[in-house]
């Protein structure tokens, strides 16, 4: 099996012990264990612009680097992969640009991912293809190698037709993404907005997940579009978790924040979907109103950071650290902090720590494909203590119900829902968090590879 995404599963970083540092974002959490247990060879660029380096295996995977120049990063990466899809397919939270130039070198890069693969893929290899960077690739790849069963997983929201139908190449995307076998999507309506789009813009014939592509040589191939909703490896949270090591650091953390009653904790890449404002002004207002007391509470804030040269992450970062920073002025006192703001990332010890250390787990964002971060929660909670605070418009929520669900835009309801997290009884607590344990430890990481590879397997039968 070959998988493809425009990041390695590694960065390339020299200031780092071996030289590699763990890539963000919930894409490589999620498809590493899957690599590495099933061997294979996992395409992608290494994170730094104009590096060459050769094939090399680490950890059990064989990793292919696909060389980026610092224009390709400026157009395809920063430009139209995080400045046109990212918003427009978030529901234009922040409002997309259209540049010929962007599309350009989307199309450029998205070719020379599809010939990397195309000369390391071996005769009827299995192809994954991973995320919104790439959607070209699967109808590229069928052209160059025919013999290839193509799979590609759609990681973030696709959405409503509507919004959708602003990308200027829209049908082109389409016809990128139509390449594949199978078309994974997070969540039901993720599948049913694409096959609408496909409907209306193709107009093929839709039925069920099964969508009909005509071919170029006049046959009609039969394409699956469906959801596949993407998990962790719960399992490792959960041995993580049961560490003493952990779990004295995680007492460590409550005491070096002043053994506050509670801990609200929020952990995002510093992303304007995330609804971190929202999450501040909600907090900043019970401290404001005296529904909180700064004394027995504590936010911890983790923005790991992400997109740095894109301007609306800039601005977003500036938002943030100014509301941060005029919330402790109003509300710290020399013992206490209200928000402990970490711009930094951790390692994954640490998170689980933090995760073990949080009676509150915050997660409002505003869109979200899935939210992993959110399971991660849930898997740590060995104790069965804990809340999660979970924003309805997160993929997460259609599996997680028995969190305490939020509509992150209304101000007064995320206000009382953070109070009801506080002030819930251990035993409620127990039943909810035991039943979200459930779930996530019966819909693993593993399991979503299977059903979608198992998927892959049954269009390689057939043809
Ligand atoms: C999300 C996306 C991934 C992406 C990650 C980190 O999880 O779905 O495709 O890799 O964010 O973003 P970055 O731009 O740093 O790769």
């Amino acid at each position: 099996m070959i998988v493809v995404s425009n990041r390695l599963p590694v960065d390339h970083d020299p200031s780092v012990e071996g030289g590699w540092r763990r890539s963000p974002g919930g894409l490589v959490a999620a498809l590493e264990p899957v690599l590495q247990r099933t061997g294979g060879a996992w395409v992608g660029w290494p994170g730094t612009a104009d590096l060459e380096i050769d094939p090399f295996e680490l950890e059990g995977m064989s990793l292919v680097p696909v060389a980026l120049s610092a224009e390709d990063v400026a157009l395809y990466y920063e430009g139209f992969s995080n400045d046109t899809i990212w918003p427009l397919y978030h529901d234009v939270i922040s409002p997309p640009a259209y540049h010929r130039e962007w599309w350009e070198a989307y199309v450029r890069v998205n070719r020379r991912f599809a010939e990397a693969v195309a000369s390391t893929a071996a005769e009827g290899a299995v192809v994954w293809v991973q995320d919104y960077q790439l959607q070209l690739v699967p109808r590229m790849l069928r052209e160059l190698r025919p013999d290839l069963v193509i799979g590609y997983f759609h990681h973030i929201p696709f959405p409503a037709y509507g919004i959708y139908a602003q990308l200027p190449w829209r049908k082109q995307v389409l016809e990128g993404l139509l390449g594949a076998d199978v078309i994974g999507f997070q969540r039901v309506q993720d599948a049913g907005n694409f096959a609408t789009a496909v409907r209306r813009q193709l107009g093929f014939e839709t039925k069920a997940g099964a969508i009909r592509v005509p071919e170029p040589d006049g046959a009609v191939r039969t394409a699956v579009a469906k959801a596949y909703p993407i998990s962790i490896d719960a399992d490792l949270y959960d041995e993580l978790a049961r560490r003493p090591e952990v779990q004295a650091r995680a007492a460590e953390i409550r005491e070096s924040l002043g053994n506050p009653k509670t801990i609200l904790f929020g952990v995002d890449r510093l992303d304007y979907t995330k609804g971190i404002g929202h999450r501040l002004k909600a907090y900043g207002e019970l401290l404001e109103d005296h529904r909180l007391d700064v004394e027995d509470v504590t936010l911890v804030q983790v923005a790991s950071p992400s997109r740095e040269r894109v301007a609306a992450y800039m601005q977003l970062r500036d938002e943030i650290e100014l509301t941060v920073g005029r919330i402790n002025g109003d509300h710290d006192t020399v013992g206490h902090t209200a928000i402990r703001y970490l711009h930094h990332s951790y390692p994954r010890e640490e998170m689980v720590a933090l995760y073990l250390a949080a009676d509150v787990m915050l997660v409002t964002a505003l869109r979200d494909g899935m939210n992993l971060v959110a399971k991660e929660y849930v898997a740590s909670r060995v104790d069965g203590r804990g809340v999660l605070v979970l924003s309805e418009f997160t993929g997460a929520a259609d599996e997680m119900s028995q969190a305490v669900k939020v509509n992150p835009h209304d101000i007064e309801g995320l206000k009382d829902a953070i109070m009801t997290a506080i002030e819930m009884s251990p035993s409620e607590q127990g039943r909810r968090m035991r039943a979200l344990r459930r779930r996530v430890r019966d819909h693993d990481v593993a399991d979503w590879s299977r059903r979608f590879l198992s998927d892959l397997d049954a269009v390689r039968a057939t043809s």
